[in-house]
């Protein structure tokens, strides 16, 4: 079954120029590449085949009608997630330091500007090599070369990471299995029912197998990312969360390689350290993950609340302060949501409540959406995939454009302070994209209490609040440092009128501070680290 497995394998580009560094000979890669099947690859920036330079010196003959499918699909998720040189979060694809890049304009993908001579398309950050991983023994054979030449390895699956950790896309699918008595192995835990996801399989296929298996899974709000890696690994969220819990609660086991080329089984009863670093730790800490099991629910009709608005930042700002008012009891009776406002809407679900019951107990957003002039409507969904497909998927948050983020968890004490609010709103209203993910696993109290190594500011949170600054592929340098100036700017009074929360590192600011215990938080004091001092 492992064959199927295509999780892409980097080596980063970033030292592509010094690709000889510590002893890496042609020889050296001629072997590796025989080791690892001939799925040793050159990697190639997403948008090469548009331009028709690659350096000052060298022509690259475009491909029209490759060049064709980039332009049309340029900001389609799966798409890029199926190309190895893409990335979702396009300033990764970059050289942020030199402006090496290759990029369309996301404006307007035809835009000759962009790619005709005398534009060039450089490499980047884009790896210079990638294996294609079908097997343990891949993984063993990169780590041993990476260890022999000192040239630096990237993981990479779906290439969603907003800070830039992976390095170019994994292709597709894999295995996805359900197992109705699954026990970790090693254990003798009550058997439950599992589903198995290798490395690689992502949301999509996932939301599509929990409903063809009368099952439910937590996932996150992206039909490209994968439910394994970065997402499993970082913590997890989705609309499912609040009432269901994060990805860290729902895995039972992880197999993996770890860089001492030994292939592990991780669980509560094997490697149980590993587990939980894994459980939090972050994508491509540890080793690289070939499987994880995550428990599989019953399945569950979905409540769904949908408000609209104008979209203006004055009505922003009083929509926020006034959902405030009932985020805590919103996330206590299990709705998971997505406030956005470029998107003049905000849409929750709720797995736990009946159609009768979830007007009353949403009454709060209704209110909120009315003062600002909006309207309301509830909906029942037969099943969370159901949801996912008409409510989510459809409006996924924009991919293929350069975009850097900070964001902050807010706990359940801290929403109905107007300062907070105030500031929140502001930060949202002065940026480029905003949104609050009321995610948090704040009405799941059966979690695994020193298990996971997630920050425990996540349990007490009731939003996960973000924005976002843009740029294109003509913007100058300055331009691109001011975007990321801007986000400090406005996201330093929301952190100083929060102590002690956090920010989740799957969406945070690429700077920021203190960020060991903005995404661990004081680990230190933990019952479970003092056992081990
Ligand atoms: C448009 C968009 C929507 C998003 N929506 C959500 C959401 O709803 N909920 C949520 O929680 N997050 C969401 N995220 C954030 C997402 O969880 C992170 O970007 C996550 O890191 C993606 O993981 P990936 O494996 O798909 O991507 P990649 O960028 O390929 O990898 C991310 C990190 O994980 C590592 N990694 C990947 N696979 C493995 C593996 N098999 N073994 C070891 N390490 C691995 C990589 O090295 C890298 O460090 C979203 C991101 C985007 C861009
Ligand atoms: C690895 O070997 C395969 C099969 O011989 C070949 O097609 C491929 O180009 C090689 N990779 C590199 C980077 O040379
Ligand atoms: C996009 O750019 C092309 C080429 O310059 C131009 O012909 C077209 O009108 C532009 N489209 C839009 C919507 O601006
Ligand atoms: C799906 O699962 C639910 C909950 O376990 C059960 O009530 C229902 O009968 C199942 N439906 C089918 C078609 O098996
Ligand atoms: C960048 O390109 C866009 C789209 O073609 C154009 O509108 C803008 O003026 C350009 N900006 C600069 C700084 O050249």
């Amino acid at each position: 079954m492992l064959g199927s497995l295509s999780l892409s394998f980097a080596l980063l580009g970033l030292f592509a120029s010094r690709s000889l560094c510590g002893g890496a000979t042609q020889a050296g890669w001629k072997a590796l590449n025989a080791t690892v099947g001939g799925r040793l690859y050159v990697g190639v920036p997403f948008s090469q085949p548009c331009f028709s330079r690659t350096s000052s010196n060298a022509v690259n003959v475009p491909n029209p009608a490759q060049c064709g499918e980039i332009q049309a699909l340029y900001e389609d998720h799966l798409f890029r997630s199926s190309r190895f040189g893409g990335y979702q979060i396009t300033q990764w694809e970059t050289c942020q330091t030199t402006g090496d890049e290759c990029l369309l304009d996301w404006t307007n993908t035809s835009n000759p500007t962009a790619f005709a001579s005398p534009r060039q398309c450089l490499q980047g950050s884009v790896p210079s090599y990638y294996i294609d991983v079908t097997g343990p023994k891949d993984i063993q054979a990169a780590y041993a070369f990476s260890k022999n030449t000192k040239f630096p390895l990237v993981i990479k699956n779906s290439g969603h990471d907003y800070i830039g950790r992976s390095a170019g896309p994994g292709t597709l699918a894999l295995w996805i299995a359900l197992n109705t008595a699954f026990v970790p192995e090693g254990c003798s835990a009550e058997p439950q029912s599992a589903v198995t996801f290798g490395a690689g399989v992502q949301f999509q296929a996932v939301y599509d197998f929990a409903r063809a298996n009368n099952v439910t899974i937590v996932g996150g709000a992206d039909p490209a990312v994968g439910a394994t890696g970065g997402w499993s690994m970082g913590a997890g969220h989705g609309a499912l969360s609040p009432a269901m819990g994060l990805g860290v609660d729902r895995v039972l086991q992880y197999k993996i390689v770890t860089p001492d080329g030994k292939f592990r089984t991780a669980n509560k009863c094997q490697n149980p350290d590993l587990f939980f670093a894994l459980r939090g730790g972050g994508g491509g800490t540890f080793g690289v993950v070939l499987e994880g099991t995550f428990i599989a629910s019953p399945a569950v009709t979905m409540q769904v609340v949908l408000g609209t608005y104008e979209n203006t930042p004055e009505n922003t700002v009083k929509l926020v302060k006034a959902l405030g008012k009932s985020a805590t009891q919103m996330a206590s009776d299990g709705w998971g949501g997505y406030i956005t406002p470029p998107a003049s809407a905000g849409v929750w679900a709720n797995p736990l409540l009946d159609a009768e019951a979830a007007p009353k107990s949403a009454a709060g957003v209704v209110s909120a959406f009315e003062s600002v002039g909006g309207a309301v409507s509830f909906f029942t969904m037969p099943t969370p995939s159901d949801f996912f497909d008409t409510f989510i998927a459809p409006n996924t948050d924009p991919v293929g454009r350069p975009q850097v983020q900070s964001s902050r968890l807010i706990s359940d004490y801290l929403v109905a302070n107007d300062d907070v609010l105030s500031a929140l709103a502001g930060a949202m209203v002065s940026s480029d994209f905003s949104q609050i993910l009321a995610v948090t696993p704040y009405a799941f109290k059966d979690f695994d209490k020193d298990g996971t190594s997630i920050n425990p500011a996540w349990r007490t949170a009731v939003w996960h609040a973000l924005s976002m600054n843009l740029w294109n592929f003509n913007s100058t340098r300055s331009e691109r440092e001011t975007a990321y100036q801007r986000l400090k700017t406005v996201w330093t009074p929301v952190r100083d009128l929060t102590p002690g929360s956090g920010a989740y590192f799957n969406e945070a600011d690429t700077y920021e501070p203190d960020y060991t215990t903005s995404f661990w938080g004081q680990l230190r004091k933990t019952a479970r680290y003092k056992k081990q001092v």
